[in-house]
C-alpha cells in the first residue's frame, strides 16, 4: 500500500462528468487532495459527458459541489482558484469516435499548457451500458502516440457495477483486456477506500494477540451487517435490476468478508493481498442445507427518524408488483482449514432503522462448570465488534465480576473510538482511491479474478430465485431491522443477530 507520496504529473479524464458521482464524490475528493498537497503540481482534469457545458459553467457547478460535499471546508479561495484552473470540460457522445479525436487533441493541448506530460488516468463514472464503447475508444484513440509510449502510463478506473452476473463480468473483463493490461485496470469498490476497512488489515496483522484466535477453534460465528436507513432515492430503474444482492452484497459485503477471513499475505503488495482475498472468495459456499440459505425482504412503508416514508413499490421507477429484494440475509461457509464449520452470517438492507456497517466476531462460550448455574446463565459470549461506520471504532465485549459480596457477572465493553483517539477527520474513500490509482497502487482495487469469483458465488443464488425457487420475499417495515424471518433464520441455528 502507498504511503503519502505525491503522484507523477498526470491528467484525469472523467467520463460521466455531469453525473452525481462526479459532483458528490470525485471532484470534492480531488479538491481535498489538493488542499492536503497530495496532487501533483502539474495536474489537470477534463470532464467528458453528453450535456453541454463550458469550462466556466463546469467550474462554477463544481464549486457549489465542493462547498457542499468536500471534506475540507470552508473553501480556501487561493486553493480553489488554482484547482478551478485545472478543471476542463468537453461535451461529447460516448459512441462517437470523432468526439474522442477531439478529446485527444484537447488532452494534448492541456498537457502542453500544464506541462503534465502524457500520463493519463481515465475514470468511467457513466452508466455501465456505455462502458464497452468508452473502453474501446479510450484504448484505441486516447492511449496511442505519446500516451501509449513506455515513457508514460495510462490507467483506467472502472466504477461498479462490474457486470451483472458471472457471464457478463467475464465478457467485460475480456473486453477490457483487449485494450488494457490487468495492471492498468482499477476496478472500484469504494468500501476498500474507507479507513476502517483498511484498518482490518492493521488490526489483524499488526497485532500479536488477535490472529492466533482468529479461527474455527475459537470463533463461533461471524456476522457482517451493512445497514442503510436511506431508500433507493431516484435510482428506481437501476435498483429494480440490481436489488441488494448486486448493489451491496456481491461487492462491498463480500469484500468485508474476504478481508475478515483472509490469510496474512506474505507482503503488502497488490498481488499478494488480492491472491489471499481470491482464495477466500473461491472457498466460499452459500449454505443450502436448509432452504436456499437466504432470507429476502422488501421494505414497506414506515418511519425513519420520525418521518413517514413510502414502501419500495411506491418509489419512482419501481413496478407496483416488484419482487426486487431490498434486504438480504445469507449464511455462508468458508471451506478452508481456518474456517471450516464456522458460519458467516451476512445481511444488508435499505430503509433499516439506522445506517450502520459492522463486523462481529463472536467467540465460543467458555466451559461454564466453574460458575453456578444462575451465574452461568448471565454469561454471554465474547464479541469483537469492528464498527466500520458511522461510529468508527472497535469494541470488545466480555464478562466482569460485579463489585460486592455476590458472584454476579455483568457484560462490559472495552471501546476504541477513531474520532476521540485521532481527533482528525479521515479522508473520504474516494480521495484514497484516486490517489492510489495515480500512484499506480492497485492493492485497494478488485482484480479480474476477484470480481469473477464473487460473481461465481452470487450468480447461482440469483438463478435459483429467478427459477422460482428459494426464499420468499418478506415485507418489512421501513425503520425496522428487516424481516422477522431473518431472526428465525439464526434462531434455527440457536443463534441471534448482534443487536445494532
Ligand atoms: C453504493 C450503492 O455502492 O454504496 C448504494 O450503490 C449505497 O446503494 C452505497 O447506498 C453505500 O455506500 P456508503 O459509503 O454510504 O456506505
Amino acid at each position: 500500500m502507498s504511503l503519502s507520496k505525491r503522484p507523477e504529473p498526470c491528467i484525469l479524464v472523467i467520463f460521466g462528468a455531469s453525473g452525481d458521482l462526479t459532483q458528490r464524490k470525485l471532484i470534492p475528493a480531488l479538491y481535498s487532495l489538493m488542499c492536503d498537497g497530495l496532487l501533483p503540481d502539474e495536474f489537470a482534469m477534463i470532464g467528458f459527458a453528453r450535456k453541454a457545458k463550458t469550462n466556466e459553467s463546469f467550474r462554477e457547478e463544481m464549486r457549489v459541489a465542493c462547498e457542499e460535499f468536500a471534506r475540507s471546508k470552508p473553501i480556501n479561495e487561493a486553493i480553489w482558484q488554482k484547482f478551478a484552473r485545472s478543471l476542463h470540460y468537453q461535451q461529447g457522445d460516448y459512441g462517437a469516435a470523432a468526439d474522442y479525436e477531439v478529446l485527444c487533441k484537447r488532452l494534448e493541448a492541456i498537457e502542453r499548457a500544464h506541462g503534465s506530460g502524457a500520463n493519463r488516468l481515465f475514470y468511467l463514472a457513466t452508466p455501465p451500458e456505455v462502458y464497452p464503447i468508452i473502453i474501446e475508444n479510450v484504448g484505441s484513440v486516447l492511449c496511442t502516440g505519446a500516451a501509449g509510449s513506455d515513457r508514460h502510463w495510462s490507467r483506467i478506473i472502472i466504477e461498479k457495477p462490474f457486470g451483472h452476473d458471472l457471464q457478463s463480468a467475464r465478457e467485460l473483463n475480456a473486453h477490457v483486456h483487449r485494450f488494457f493490461r490487468e495492471e492498468q485496470v482499477y476496478r472500484i469498490d469504494h468500501y476498500l477506500g474507507k479507513e476502517t476497512v483498511q484498518n482490518i488489515f492493521v488490526f489483524r496483522f499488526a497485532n500479536g494477540i488477535f490472529e492466533p484466535i482468529w479461527d474455527r477453534r475459537y470463533v463461533d460465528n461471524v456476522q457482517i451487517t451493512v445497514a442503510e436507513s436511506i431508500g433507493i432515492g431516484n435510482r428506481g430503474s437501476y435498483y429494480e435490476k440490481a436489488g441488494v444482492i448486486r448493489d451491496i452484497v456481491q461487492n462491498h459485503l463480500l469484500q468485508l468478508l474476504a478481508l475478515t477471513a483472509m490469510e496474512p499475505p506474505a507482503e503488502f503488495s497488490a498481488d499478494a493481498v488480492r491472491n489471499e482475498k481470491v482464495k477466500v472468495l473461491k472457498a466460499l459456499r452459500v449454505d443450502t442445507s436448509r432452504g436456499d440459505g437466504t432470507v429476502r425482504g422488501q421494505y414497506g412503508p414506515g418511519k425513519i427518524d420520525g418521518q413517514l416514508v413510502p414502501g419500495y413499490t411506491q418509489e419512482e421507477g419501481v413496478a407496483p408488483d416488484s419482487t426486487t429484494e431490498t434486504y438480504l440475509a445469507m449464511k455462508l461457509f468458508v471451506d478452508n482449514w481456518r474456517w471450516a464449520g464456522v458460519p458467516f452470517y451476512v445481511r444488508s438492507g435499505k430503509r433499516m432503522a439506522k445506517r450502520l456497517t459492522e463486523i462481529v466476531i463472536q467467540f465460543k462460550m467458555p466451559p461454564l462448570l466453574l460458575f453456578k448455574e444462575t451465574i452461568a446463565r448471565a454469561i454471554e459470549p465474547n464479541l469483537l465488534v469492528m464498527n466500520i461506520q458511522p461510529h468508527e471504532g472497535i469494541s470488545l465485549r466480555f464478562g466482569a465480576k460485579v463489585p460486592g459480596s455476590g458472584d454476579n457477572i455483568q457484560t462490559v465493553v472495552m471501546d476504541f473510538n477513531y474520532g476521540s483517539t485521532f481527533k482528525t477527520a479521515a479522508p473520504e474513500a474516494y480521495e484514497r482511491l484516486i490517489l492510489d490509482a495515480m500512484l499506480g497502487d492497485s492493492t485497494l482495487f478488485t482484480r479480474s479474478d476477484e470480481v469473477e469469483a464473487s460473481w461465481a458465488l452470487i450468480t447461482p443464488v440469483i438463478e435459483r430465485w429467478e427459477a422460482g425457487g428459494g426464499s420468499f420475499i418478506e415485507l418489512y417495515r421501513s425503520g425496522s431491522w428487516g424481516p422477522k424471518e431473518a431472526d428465525d433464520f439464526l434462531a434455527a441455528d440457536g443463534r441471534k443477530w448482534h443487536v445494532l
